[in-house]
C-alpha cells in the first residue's frame, strides 16, 4: 500500500509564494544597484563546497562549523557541505582564478541561499538568502568605511527606519591573539559557571564565549568582558580611528559597541553588524575585514573586506515598517477576448504588440470578461484591450485603464500608437518588472 501521508517542507525551510515575489524582487533590485554603482561586480558561487573550506575559513569551534553545517558525503565519500555563508566560496574563487594578477581590488557581490541548522524561529531559518559583498585586494581603511557606505545605502534605497550601524575594531592578528589570552584568563576564574559548550569554546577559542546566549554565560561575560577597544594597540586604533573618520566624512552614522566580535573567526580589525532598532538581537546582516583569510586558504596575502545581508530579515523590516514597495507588473497590456470571431483576432493584436516590445499577457482560454479582468488586476497590468464580436465587426478594439477604469474604443489602425501613448503617459514605456538586467 502506498503511504497517502502528505509530505511537508522540512522545519526551517520555506516557499516564497507569488504574493510574496514583489518584496523579492524590490530588494534584490536596490541591492544589486547598490552594490553596481559601487563598482562591484556578479560572482555566482556553488552551493555547496568541500567541508573542509569552511572548517578552515569560518572555523572549526564556531557555532556555525561545529553545530549547524548540513554535510554529507557524496557517492565518491568526498565530504561536501551546502554553504553556510558566502565569504569562503568568493575567497576560494579568488585563488582557484588566480583573480590577484586582476586589477585590485576585486570587487564582488553575490545573492543565494545559505544554508544552517540552526533553531527555526522568527527570523531564523535553515535555508536563507543572504546578499553578499566582498572587496579582496585592499587595505587601505578608506575601504572599509565606503563599503559600510553602500550597505547604508542599500538600506536607505529601501526607506529602512531606525535603522544601526554598530562597528568595532578586533585590531590585528596579534591584538585580537592578546585580547582571546586576556579574555581566557578572566573566564578560566569564572569556569565552574560556564555551560558545558563554553568550558570546551574556553579550551579551543575563548573569543567564541561572547556568541554564548545562555543566562549565566552572559551574566558573567557582562561582568568581565574587557571593553575590548581598549585592548587594542596603536597600529589597530589608529586604523579604526580612521575608518570611523571616514565615515564621519561620508555622514554614515554608526554606533561604537565594544563587545562586538561576530561569530566567525575569519576576522580582524573593523567588524559592523547592521540591526533595526526594533530588535536589536537579531542583525539585518554583518561584516568585517578579514586579512589572513586568503593566505589561510592557500592563496597570496590579501587584504579583503565583506558584509552579507539576511534577506528575509530585510524584508521582515519592509512589512513591519509598512514601506512602499511596488508592484511587480509583469506584463504591459493583457488581452481579454470573448467570442469565437475575437480569438483569431485576439492573436493578431498580439502579434502587433509584441512586434512593438510590448511585454502581453492574456487568459485566451478563460470564460467570463469579468474573469479574464480579475487576472488582469491580479497581475498588476496596467492597460488591458478588450475584444469581443462586435469589435471584429467593427475593426476596433477596447483599451481600458486599470487604474482609473476608463474605456476608450480604438480603431485597429491606431491600437498598437494609442497603447504606446498610454503607457507613455503612465511612465511604463521602459521596463517595468524588477528584473535582473
Ligand atoms: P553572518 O553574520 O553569519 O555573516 O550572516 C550575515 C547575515 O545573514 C546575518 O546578519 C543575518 O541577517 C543572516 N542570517 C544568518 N543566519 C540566518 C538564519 N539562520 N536565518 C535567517 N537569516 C540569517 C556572514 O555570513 C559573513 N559571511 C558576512 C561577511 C561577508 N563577512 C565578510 N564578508
Amino acid at each position: 500500500m502506498t503511504d497517502k501521508k502528505k509530505i511537508q517542507a522540512p522545519r526551517g525551510v520555506h516557499d516564497i509564494l507569488p504574493d510574496e515575489q514583489k518584496y523579492w524582487f524590490w530588494v534584490e533590485n536596490n541591492f544589486r544597484e547598490a552594490a553596481q554603482a559601487a563598482g562591484f561586480e556578479r560572482i555566482i558561487i556553488p552551493t555547496f563546497e568541500a567541508t573542509e573550506l569552511f572548517k578552515r575559513s569560518v572555523g572549526e569551534f564556531t557555532d556555525i562549523v561545529s553545530k549547524e553545517m548540513y554535510s554529507f558525503k557524496d557517492k565518491s565519500a568526498n565530504s561536501l557541505t551546502l554553504r553556510p555563508e558566502g565569504t569562503a566560496g568568493v575567497a576560494r574563487a579568488y585563488i582557484e582564478h588566480g583573480m590577484q594578477t586582476m586589477p585590485q581590488p576585486v570587487q564582488l557581490y553575490y545573492w543565494g541561499p545559505m544554508f544552517r541548522y540552526d533553531r527555526p524561529q522568527a527570523g531564523r531559518y535553515r535555508e536563507f538568502y543572504q546578499c553578499g559583498l566582498e572587496l579582496l585586494g585592499d587595505y587601505d581603511p578608506i575601504v572599509d568605511a565606503m563599503l559600510i557606505q553602500t550597505v547604508a545605502k542599500f538600506h536607505k534605497k529601501l526607506g529602512m527606519q531606525d535603522i544601526v550601524i554598530k562597528i568595532n575594531s578586533l585590531g590585528t592578528e596579534r591584538a585580537k591573539g592578546k585580547m582571546m589570552t586576556a579574555l581566557g584568563k578572566l573566564l578560566e576564574r569564572n569556569k565552574k559557571d560556564l555551560c558545558a559548550d563554553c568550558k570546551l569554546r574556553l579550551k579551543k577559542n575563548p573569543l567564541r564565549v561572547l556568541d554564548c546566549k545562555t543566562g549565566k554565560c552572559r551574566e558573567i561575560l557582562d561582568k568581565i568582558s574587557p571593553s575590548l577597544i581598549d585592548s587594542l594597540d596603536d597600529e589597530s586604533k589608529k586604523r579604526f580611528t580612521k575608518v570611523l573618520e571616514y565615515l564621519d566624512e561620508m555622514r554614515v552614522e554608526y554606533e561604537l559597541d565594544p563587545k562586538l566580535v561576530r561569530g566567525l573567526d575569519y576576522y580582524t580589525h573593523t567588524v559592523f553588524e547592521v540591526v533595526a532598532r526594533s530588535n536589536e538581537e537579531l542583525s539585518l546582516g554583518g561584516g568585517g575585514r578579514y586579512d589572513t583569510l586568503v593566505k589561510q586558504l592557500g592563496g597570496p596575502d590579501t587584504p579583503a573586506f565583506g558584509y552579507a545581508g539576511g534577506v528575509e530579515r530585510v524584508i521582515d523590516i519592509l512589512k513591519q515598517q509598512a514601506l512602499a514597495v511596488p508592484d511587480l507588473i509583469q506584463s504591459d497590456v493583457f488581452i481579454v477576448q470573448l467570442g469565437d470571431r475575437a480569438k483569431p483576432k485576439a492573436i493578431e493584436v498580439v502579434e502587433k504588440l509584441e512586434l512593438a516590445n510590448l511585454r502581453i499577457s492574456s487568459a485566451l482560454g478563460r470564460g467570463s470578461i469579468q474573469t479574464q479582468l480579475r487576472l488582469a488586476a491580479k497581475l498588476h497590468t496596467p492597460l488591458t484591450i478588450i475584444i469581443g464580436d462586435q469589435e471584429v465587426h467593427d475593426k476596433n478594439v477596447i483599451i481600458r485603464d486599470m487604474e482609473d477604469r476608463s474605456q476608450e474604443t480604438v480603431i485597429d489602425r491606431d491600437m498598437v500608437k494609442i497603447t504606446l501613448k498610454k503607457l507613455e503617459e503612465k511612465g511604463l514605456r521602459v521596463p517595468t518588472i524588477y528584473e535582473s538586467r
